[in-house]
């Protein structure tokens, strides 16, 4: 007889999770999913038992019945119902803090008995909460613990324990998490720990190797030593005058290497961090003048891959990591695209599967804090980032001077072996070209007869598809020997920005 498998489970807190904590809510109509709410169930309940665990002390204070709370949970499982997403249970706590009750988080009482009465591998199983009890619960159930800086999770920062959970912006970046993890693991089983240890290695011995992150591939050595960046500069064939982005674990490590960090700045690193976004300001002074090309600035960076942060904790020092691709040319986002010079030319290459966004980061530079820009487009949509910032990002352009901010301001960068042109400038296409050459089409609307090769990024219309897709699509074509590649355009909003910008430099249109 074959041993029972036991489930996994997703545990999640219900205010500040998966919907607006609006203080005690009674009235069904007053529930407000985040938007991430619903791709995120959904990505989880592929593999995952979805439970809700919350606490509800507005009963105990007489501030909303249970009835109340009964009739929002109703309401809430209806609505992710008919968006195909089951949850299994709510366990309610209706108690107060001082009850002495059993059940109040961070009590692991409900997290045992649903293992108990569904069958569920508890040490297999994630609890996602914006609250320091979610986490107690989680650690003391043996459960994983994912800390959410949605709701009120950016005010109890100061409350959590020092270790044993992983902080994530929101309910999609743990979902992401969550599934990276389990891709990981199927990657290298027991393997793991020791192989990221034997790289951590290299590079405290001073070597540089290929590391996943969540945005593309990166090169990494230690970015507080000069010879490991001198490597990382001559194997990608990269002009000097080009700045490395220095990789961190934590916020906390920023303030050794940089001096001044303005509010605004500070405000968009406890969002979005870890996460697909660079902040340029004022360096200090053991950042090596290689890493920042002689600017007395450095752009700094918290990676949101589980294998990423492990690499740079396990290392014990910062890495500096540009892209993993030879100067100007596309960025791998996955290790079969990444060029035979640079693997050859790697003293490590760690797979972590597919690049979940697929382009690079988006970084802003406080260099001067009075006005802020945005000197690349990037995989977090400036729109979002403004908005937390609360300030308007003045957006970099070249003003032919000849200065570099940043790689974006070559105007030939990411590109193709094979010529690459933007469709719009080419109205006349001969039948003989296009039956030699392909077309990267957003969303296959666009796309003319007779190509040879068509890469539709997204058929919905997918910013963070398409996005995640382009890259991938560009080594594909050019693979393929063709005379040309053209590319239709993508809207010009949100993460649209960041493919246009990304397929004007392909062009050599910058
Ligand atoms: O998503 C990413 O940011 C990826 C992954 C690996 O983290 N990294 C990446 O690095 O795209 P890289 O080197 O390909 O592009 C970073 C750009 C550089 O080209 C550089 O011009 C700009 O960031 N940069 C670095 N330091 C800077 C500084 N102090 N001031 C202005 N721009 C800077
Ligand atoms: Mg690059």
């Amino acid at each position: 007889m074959s041993p029972e498998i036991k489930k996994k489970a997703v545990f999640l807190d219900r205010d500040g999770t998966i919907i607006e904590d609006r203080g005690h809510i009674g009235n069904p109509n007053e529930i407000r999913l985040f938007p991430e709410t619903v791709p995120a169930l959904r990505m989880l309940s592929n593999n995952y038992l979805l439970f809700i665990v919350t606490n509800q002390s507005g009963v105990a204070q007489n501030i909303i019945t249970k009835k109340n709370v009964d009739d929002v949970n109703a309401k809430l499982l209806e609505i992710l119902s008919e968006c195909g997403i089951s949850i299994e249970q709510v366990f309610v706590c209706p108690h107060g803090k001082d009850d002495g009750c059993v059940c109040r988080k961070p009590s692991p009482f409900f997290l045992r008995k649903a293992a108990k009465e569904h069958g569920i591998d508890i040490s297999s199983s994630y609890m996602i909460g914006d609250h320091p009890s979610d986490i107690g619960t989680a650690i003391s159930a043996g459960a994983n613990a994912i800390y959410l800086l949605s709701g009120h999770g950016q005010k109890h920062m100061g409350e959590l324990p020092e270790n044993g959970f992983q902080i994530l912006p929101e309910i999609l970046s743990a979902a992401e998490w969550i599934v990276k993890k389990d891709e990981i693991s199927k990657i290298y089983g027991s393997e793991y720990s020791r192989t990221v240890e034997s790289a951590a290695e290299k590079l405290r011995d001073g070597g540089i190797g290929v590391m996943p992150t969540e945005t593309v591939y990166g090169l990494a050595g230690n970015a507080l030593s000069p010879d490991s960046a001198a490597k990382i500069f001559d194997l990608k064939k990269r002009p000097h005058f080009d700045p490395l982005i220095v990789h961190v674990a934590s916020i906390q490590e920023i303030q050794s290497l940089a001096i001044e960090i303005p509010d605004a700045a500070m405000r968009l690193l406890r969002r979005y961090w870890p996460g697909p976004l660079t902040v340029v300001l004022k360096k200090s002074k053991v950042i090596p003048g290689i890493v920042s090309s002689g600017l007395d600035t450095v752009a700094l960076r918290m990676p949101r891959h589980p294998i990423a942060l492990d690499l740079i904790r396990k290392a014990g020092f910062p890495l500096a990591a540009p892209s993993a691709n030879i100067f100007s040319m596309t960025s791998p986002t996955c290790v079969e695209n990444l060029s035979p010079e640079i693997a050859a030319g790697s003293d490590f290459i760690l797979d972590g599967g597919k690049c979940q966004f697929g382009i690079e980061s988006s970084i802003v530079s406080f260099e001067n804090p009075a006005e802020p820009v945005l000197l690349r487009p990037g995989s977090l949509p400036i729109e979002e980032i403004s908005e937390t910032a609360g300030i308007s990002f003045k957006i970099h352009e070249d003003n032919g001077n000849g200065k570099i901010l940043a790689p974006g301001l070559l105007k030939k960068h990411y590109s193709t072996a094979t010529k690459f042109e933007l469709a719009k400038y080419n109205r006349v296409i001969s039948p003989e070209i296009r039956s030699r050459s392909a077309f990267i089409s957003f969303d296959g609307a666009d796309v003319p007869e007779g190509f040879l090769a068509v890469e539709t990024l997204s058929i919905t219309g997918d910013m963070r598809e398409a996005a995640a897709r382009l890259f991938d699509s560009m080594s594909k074509l050019d693979r393929m020997n063709l005379d040309f590649i053209f590319a239709g355009d993508a809207p010009q909003h949100g993460l649209g920005l960041a493919i246009n910008d990304r397929l004007r430099k392909a062009a050599g249109k910058g």
